[in-house]
C-alpha cells in the first residue's frame, strides 16, 4: 500500500500548528464580529476543511454559505478568469460577509468575489485566508485575517489539492517534483 505521505517533500505546517493558529484567528475574529451576525462564505472546494475549523474556532452567531468558482483545473498557475459555478443561496443585502479562502495567491479570485458581493449589496466583505502568498499578487487585495504567509511554492493538504488529490492530508506540505511529471 502506497501512502500519500510518500509524495510529500516537506511539511510546512503540521496538523497541530494549523489547529493552534486557527484558535488564535477565531478568537481575534470573535472580537471583531460578535455584534455583526456575520455570514461566512466558504470558497469551494479548497476551503472546505478550513471553513469547518474556523467557524468552530469563532463562536459568533452566524450562518454559512458556499460558493464555487472555476479554479486552476489541473494546472498549478491561474488562468486569471474567474467564473461562478455554484452561487450562494440567499439575499446578502446589508449583511457582513467573511469570505473564507484556503490561499490568496494572484488575488484574482478574491478580488472578483469582493466586487461581486459588494455589488449584491453586502454591508461589508472581509477576507479570511489560511494561507497568503503575497509574492505572486497581481491584484491589489489584502486579507483581513491570515493564518500563515507562505513562500512561492505550490502547496497541498488541508483542503488544497493537486489534480483534485491530497485534499485530505491533515497537514500542509510541498509535493516532490517528480509527482508533477508522473
Ligand atoms: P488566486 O490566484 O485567484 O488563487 O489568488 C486562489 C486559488 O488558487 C488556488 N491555489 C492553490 N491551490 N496550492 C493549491 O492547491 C497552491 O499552492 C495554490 N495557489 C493557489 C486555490 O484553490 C485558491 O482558491
Ligand atoms: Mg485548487
Amino acid at each position: 500500500m502506497e501512502h500519500m505521505d510518500q509524495d510529500i517533500l516537506k511539511v510546512l505546517y503540521s496538523e497541530q500548528e494549523i489547529a493552534r493558529r486557527i484558535k488564535e484567528m477565531g478568537a481575534q475574529m470573535f472580537e471583531d464580529l460578535q455584534d455583526k451576525e456575520p455570514l461566512f462564505v466558504s470558497v469551494l472546494r479548497g476551503a472546505f476543511i478550513f471553513m469547518a475549523d474556523i467557524v468552530r474556532a469563532c463562536q459568533v452567531r452566524c450562518d454559512v454559505e458556499f460558493i464555487a468558482v472555476s479554479s486552476y483545473g489541473n494546472s498549478t498557475s491561474s488562468s486569471g478568469v474567474v467564473q461562478i459555478t455554484h452561487d450562494i443561496q440567499q439575499d446578502i443585502s446589508g449583511r457582513h460577509l467573511v469570505v473564507i479562502e484556503d490561499i490568496l495567491d494572484s488575488g484574482n479570485t478574491l478580488y472578483f468575489l469582493k466586487q461581486y458581493f459588494m455589488t449584491k449589496g453586502a454591508a461589508s466583505v472581509s477576507i479570511c485566508t489560511l494561507l497568503d502568498k503575497p509574492s505572486r499578487r497581481t491584484k491589489l487585495i489584502t486579507p483581513d485575517y491570515t493564518g500563515f504567509v507562505v513562500p512561492d511554492e505550490f502547496v497541498v493538504g488541508y483542503g488544497l489539492d493537486y489534480g483534485q488529490k491530497y485534499r485530505n492530508l491533515p497537514y500542509i506540505g510541498v509535493l516532490k517534483p517528480e509527482v508533477y511529471t508522473k
